[in-house]
């Protein structure tokens, strides 16, 4: 295939397969077990986890890539984090997203794989490989899950509202700010916050309705590539937790159906840091 002749479907078809093959990966260490380290050797977290299995699904999910698109560039959480995030065609991939469920045997985990072509997402698949679920989009074609077409919530207000949200692997001044966010939107009346740990699923939700509104204070590029697109082609909207456009590097993140944007942010920049 010529650089040109990339249609999206193609691409789609292509994420579609990478994460089945990332998936029947996770499932056989889900089922069999694996041995989880921690990232505190490289200089992480004690809490930050890995396995042979976020390894082996992102080497599985990086040759379906290559043997489609042996030109493309791959970014990836594990073994692929030097890749290009302003290359022309470029594959973003998390290969567990939600490796601390995975690692207390919670089945709500996913791989997520997104196509972007200079900036621009073209392509998203996000898949839970126990449930079967599968969340897919294409650029102007619209968000499917499990083949049907959804879109985001009509909430229009806080107090109408389910808002997801995630802490990133700090237990200092981000917590707090994310523990003080949780805190404002409560004291708006909101139906509830949930918190599930796994991002790229948190985002889907958005996308298919459940979750009215989406915020992290630090999420990177394999986290949301994927789950970005699938708002958007739900009609929904996606900026920092302080209102920009989200640049595909590590960032705080908000989403939501649009119509509770702006009383989310007032909320999420105010406890944002450096604010
Ligand atoms: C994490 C999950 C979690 C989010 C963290 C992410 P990982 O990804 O998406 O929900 O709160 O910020 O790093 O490490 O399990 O791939
Ligand atoms: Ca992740
Ligand atoms: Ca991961
Ligand atoms: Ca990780």
């Amino acid at each position: 295939m010529t650089e040109n002749s990339l249609g999206k479907n193609d691409s789609l078809d292509t994420a579609i397969k990478a994460a089945q093959s990332g998936g029947e990966i996770l499932r056989r260490y889900f089922e069999n077990g694996v041995t989880i380290r921690n990232k505190a050797d490289g200089g992480g977290k004690s809490y930050d986890l890995v396995s042979d299995a976020d390894l082996e699904s992102e080497k599985a999910v990086a040759d379906t890539i290559r043997d489609a698109f042996p030109d493309h560039e791959l970014l990836g959480e594990e073994d692929l984090q030097n890749g290009d995030p302003n290359a022309k065609h470029l594959w973003v991939i998390d290969p567990l997203d939600g490796t601390n469920n995975f690692a207390h045997h919670l089945p709500h985990f996913a791989v997520s794989v997104a196509y972007y072509e200079s900036g621009v997402p073209i392509a998203g698949a996000v898949y839970n490989p126990i449930r079967e679920d599968w969340f897919t989009a294409v650029r102007g074609e619209g968000a499917f899950h499990n083949g049907t077409r959804v879109k985001v919530s009509e909430a229009a207000t806080l107090n109408q509202s389910m808002i997801g949200c995630g802490f990133y692997y700090d237990r200092g001044k981000m917590m707090r700010a994310t523990l003080a966010a949780v805190a404002e939107c409560f004291e708006n009346d909101i139906h509830g916050i949930r918190r599930f740990g796994t991002a790229s699923l948190d985002l889907c939700q958005v996308g298919n309705g459940s979750f009215d509104a989406f915020f992290e204070y630090k999420l990177s590029p394999w986290d949301f590539a994927a789950g970005v697109l699938f708002i958007q082609e739900a009609g929904g909207r996606v900026t920092t937790a302080t209102g920009e456009d989200l640049p595909l590097q590590s960032t705080t993140i908000l989403a939501s159906n649009g119509k509770i944007h702006d009383a989310m942010l007032d909320i999420t920049s105010r406890h944002a840091l450096n604010q």
